[in-house]
């Protein structure tokens, strides 16, 4: 048993240079916890809502000291003056809901609210004295989702486009994928020497070679499937199979270049029906061995989602991301709809914990793939590691194996690869 005593924010910077919550929480044996949120670029319609000022004297009205407000002055008091234990992560979020009272969080921001809720988590852990992926695991059990806790398959996030890039390439994430064979700690190195010879190679070719926001290269190449050929590329100088021991994948944010009922990129130079663009994604699929397409279509374009869930449904995991949005509601049409395979799991979307681990819970027992994602404004915060290994996601996606928030969630994994396999030996020490 420990006791919330105090919970108080700052606003500090992320790692695009905008503001957002950091919050601490103290118990009364003395714990101290801190967790801070991160932020997305190509956030989803239905996601819920990051408070900021719209101050334009302060960081372009970034700021979040109205979130951070939120924090000192409502929800950390309200919450010492019922004396919750910090264990009480369902309870302690469910009255952060009811404090808010909106559907889409907007009163007291489900950046506040989330930061919060991420400290909570991360205090009863230390004061359970237990590691924080085995206490994520405790509450994802407790939700019954069947989780086996491992550290997941990483999704490299090598070339950056879209609205994380130079502006040259529609899609916004080119994945390179080790196949589930390798451990996370093989699968690093891996993607670490991948990344370097992509970076060779484009200084080779005299390309631009600097990187975008989540640390994968920014090239300034013609189409979006010259970016799959990088990776083919690269892939090839290495002793490793595409197909094989590694697989290509997109996150394709289709809603950003999507308008008048057309998609317009790079490729060919006519617009795309959604017709013809779903046949495109299954010529890139065969080309290219694609194991992941992520937000193929736009955000509300269900019947389309239906008609790629079908085409490629089978052979790849489709992605809900902008069309999920974290959110149960979304999750349980896609379901209905067969709108999608497997979801992408950001707990900022949605708000909370609990909620998160609601979602996961009614995806799984679908039978979909869950992914857990960072965003792409993150902070050093390494708390979505231990979250996505506790509950047994299948995949992570943390951007590139570079840059330092980035890698401090990937080096987060390997040391909980580490425990996990110490304590599974017959004389484990801890
Ligand atoms: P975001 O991008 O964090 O900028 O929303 C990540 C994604 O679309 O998966
Ligand atoms: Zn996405």
């Amino acid at each position: 048993m420990a006791i919330i005593k105090r919970i108080w924010s700052r606003e500090i910077l992320d790692s695009r240079s905008t503001p957002t919550v950091e919050t601490a929480c103290l118990l009364d044996n003395g714990v101290v916890s801190v967790y801070s949120v991160p932020s997305g670029a190509s956030t989803g319609s239905y996601e819920s809502l990051e408070l900021r000022d719209s101050d334009p004297n302060r960081f372009h009205g970034k700021g979040v000291l109205k979130a951070v407000n939120n924090v000192n002055q409502v929800l950390g008091p309200q919450i010492v003056s019922k004396n919750f234990d910090a264990t009480n992560q369902f309870e302690i979020d469910q009255f952060m809901i009811k404090l808010d009272g909106t559907e889409n969080k907007s009163k007291l921001g489900a950046n506040a609210i989330l930061s919060i809720s991420g400290a909570v988590a991360k205090a009863a852990a230390l004061s359970s004295a237990m590691q924080l992926f085995e206490y994520i695991a405790d509450l994802a059990r407790k939700k019954q989702i069947l989780a086996t806790v491992h550290a997941p398959i990483p999704l490299f996030n090598m070339i950056n486009g879209g609205l994380h890039g130079a502006g040259n390439l529609d899609f916004q994430e080119f994945f390179v994928i080790p196949a589930s064979s390798k451990s996370f700690t093989d699968g690093l190195r891996i993607g670490s020497e991948i990344y370097m010879s992509i970076g060779n190679n484009l200084k080779h070719r005299g390309a631009i070679h600097s990187v975008g926001d989540e640390g994968g290269y920014a090239p300034n190449l013609f189409t979006n499937a010259d970016a799959l050929e990088i990776l083919v590329e690269a892939i090839r100088q290495t002793t490793y199979q595409l197909g094989r021991d590694i697989f290509l994948g997109l996150d394709v944010a289709a809603s950003t270049f999507f308008a008048d009922n057309m998609y317009t990129i790079r490729d060919k130079s006519a617009p795309f029906t959604e017709d013809s663009l779903i046949m495109y994604y299954k010529e890139l699929q065969n080309n290219y061995h694609l194991a992941v397409l992520e937000d193929p279509l736009h955000e509300d374009a269900w019947e389309g989602w239906r008609k790629i869930s079908e085409v490629l449904g089978s052979q790849v995991a489709i992605v809900g991301d902008d069309l999920l949005a974290t959110n149960l509601k979304r999750v349980d049409k896609a379901i209905q709809n067969r709108a999608c395979n497997a979801v992408l799991i950001k707990p900022n979307q949605i708000g909370t914990i609990t909620e998160t681990l609601d979602v996961i819970k009614k995806a799984r027992d679908a039978g979909w793939k869950v992914i857990v994602s960072h965003r792409s404004g993150e902070t050093n915060d390494s708390f979505i590691a231990d979250f996505a290994s506790g509950v047994g996601a299948d995949y992570v996606k943390f951007g590139a194996p570079a840059r330092g928030e980035r890698v401090a969630k990937y080096n987060r994994l390997m040391s909980i690869e580490s425990e996990i396999y110490l304590k599974s030996q017959p004389q484990a020490q801890r």
